[in-house]
């Protein structure tokens, strides 16, 4: 198999640390440090400890800056400065020296496609046609007989193009009109951003999480979007028409090339975008130079043992010896693990993302099984719900604030929380599940421990092994070790004759069967995932 050969087990341009686990954070709900009921950056600075205790490589932070918080933070209003909720640059700095103190690198989320309509840009670009940042977004006439330009039509069922009395012209979003799309045609608007990547590099970051990335770079002729055949392409509600003239469309890659290349100037950093594509897709994106283009494969995953087998084995079909693969389970825009699996499957779905080949990016919070949270409508924040209420597309269920103890809001501030706390947080919390050998936590800490010592599931080779439509089963080797991944998928017990006809157990999902050894075949108890040292 191609793996196999002699191409190295890391390629050269992937900073060793990004091939191990970001933590992703939702800063207002992380911790709170002053009482205000939204986590800050001091807070985040508080929970270092537990993070390196925990084992992860870095953590993604939301977005940190002045924002009106219509799209928690995805509505930045100034790139250089930090958001007074969360804290000053100060605390930031103090965050990245902290953080580095411990090894734990830290990613900001880079919010390139869109700014808030309070930016002073926009402000300058709509105060008239002739202003000097008019062409750093997107303004068009309207269409010969009235109305938007052009078809087009996105997550917010209304068109991109939002009528501007003033100046009588359309501007266009991806998102809420509150959100105005730059334009990566001005050559100023791509300097201007790739300074603030920099700027922030130079305050000491270790990369970016880029959002929305497939939507930077717009038809420049503007032509309708096709209408979609099947209108359940997407997750996003009644998307009825295919993306191909608004995402991933000609002419972006140009732009994702200069991206890298501001980054690629600053060794040991790396890139996630954001491309929620089909794998075949991201190709274009490592050709580019990211290291790590998001792979969403796994999101709102089916649990069907061949399935996901399929999955993995195309995904790392498509790559090239010089790609680096990386995998997550869930993100602030998706349901909680636990609530979309259950909590055995959560616990089997977690190590398979923590032995695949490849960067894994847990959200926080699955590390201890947080369930999704029924927010009510008058509680209700997040943009997606207010905007379309009583359709269940509210994202707040998923980012509720972190369960650190059984203390009154579970640790998490002393104040009025943001968002609702989980009902269940006296059970379901760190300190409660740090001490007990069996819980999701010591799970997790096993996993990201294993990750660490073991060459084989740190970035040896990924092989498919037998093929069993009740079990995921796979080999990782490495140049000094070799291992076993059994996952068993069903609630029954089951046996498995892997290629590998001996072996010693070193973790189970259910934490009890260490040193056990097999031979010819291998046991698992219903929804158990074992992983197994191999000759
Ligand atoms: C993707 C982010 O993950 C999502 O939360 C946000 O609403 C949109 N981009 C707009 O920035
Ligand atoms: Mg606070």
């Amino acid at each position: 198999m191609r793996r196999l050969d002699d191409s190295p087990l890391l390629p050269n341009h992937i900073p060793p640390w990004s091939a191990g686990v970001i933590y992703q954070i939702i800063v207002p709900s992380y911790c709170d440090s002053d009482g205000d009921g939204m986590g800050d950056l001091p807070g985040v600075v508080s929970r270092l400890d537990y993070l390196q205790w925990l084992g992860v490589s870095g953590i993604w932070l939301s977005p940190i800056h002045p924002s009106p918080m219509l799209d928690m933070g995805y509505d930045v209003a100034d790139y250089r400065d930090v958001n007074p909720r969360f804290g000053t640059l100060a605390d930031f700095d103090r965050l990245i020296r902290e953080a580095h103190r411990r090894d734990l690198r830290v990613l900001l989320d880079f919010v390139p496609n869109h700014t808030s309509d309070e930016h002073p840009w926009f402000q300058q670009s709509k105060s008239s046609r002739t202003n000097a940042k008019r062409d750093w977004y997107i303004w068009r006439d309207a269409a010969p007989g009235g109305g938007p330009p052009n078809n087009w039509t996105q997550q917010y069922e209304i068109s991109d193009w939002q009528w501007d009395a003033r100046t009588q012209q359309y501007y266009m979003h991806s998102f809420t009109p509150e959100q105005p799309d730059l334009n990566y045609q001005n050559r100023e608007v791509r300097e201007a951003m790739w300074d603030v990547l920099r700027f922030w590099l130079d305050r000491g970051v270790d990369g970016f999480r880029v959002d929305a990335m497939v939507h930077l770079f717009k038809d420049p002729l503007f032509r309708d979007n096709p209408p979609a055949e099947d209108s359940s392409v997407d997750r996003w509600p009644a998307w009825n028409m295919l993306p191909a003239f608004t995402q991933d469309c000609g002419g972006l890659q140009d732009v994702i090339r200069e991206m890298c290349e501001v980054v690629r100037q600053y060794p040991g950093r790396m890139l996630l975008g954001e491309n929620h594509l089909p794998a075949e897709r991201l190709n274009a994106y490592y050709r580019s130079g990211m290291t790590h283009p998001a792979n969403a494969q796994l999101l709102d995953l089916q649990w069907d043992a061949l399935k996901l087998r399929r999955t993995v084995d195309r995904f790392e079909g498509f790559l090239t010896d010089q790609d680096w693969p990386n995998w997550y389970l869930g993100t602030h825009d998706n349901d909680r693990v636990a609530t979309h699996l259950g909590a055995e499957r959560a616990r089997v779905a977690a190590m398979m993302l923590l032995t695949l080949r490849g960067t894994a990016i847990v959200y926080y919070g699955e590390e201890i099984g947080m369930h999704n949270v029924d927010v009510p409508p008058d509680k209700a924040v997040d943009v997606l719900a207010r905007r379309l209420p009583g359709r269940g597309v509210g994202r707040d269920k998923q980012r509720t604030p972190m369960q650190w103890n059984a203390t009154a809001n579970a640790g998490f501030t002393t104040g009025e929380p943001w968002l609702p706390l989980a009902p269940d947080f006296a059970e379901t919390n760190v300190d409660r599940q740090r001490d007990d050998p069996h819980s999701m936590l010591s799970l997790y800490r096993r996993l990201l421990k294993l990750r660490a010592e073991n060459e084989a599931i740190r970035v040896g080779r990924y092989l498919p092994d037998v093929i069993d439509s009740r079990a995921f089963v796979f080999v990782r080797h490495g140049e000094s070790a070799k291992a076993l991944v059994a996952l068993n998928f069903t609630d029954r017990a089951i046996t498995v004759e892997p290629k590998a006809t001996t072996g010693t157990v070193l973790l189970s999902t259910q934490l009890d069967r260490e040193n056990e050894r097999f031979d010819g075949v291998l046991r698992l108890r219903g929804q158990e995932g074992v992983v197994a040292a191999i000759p």
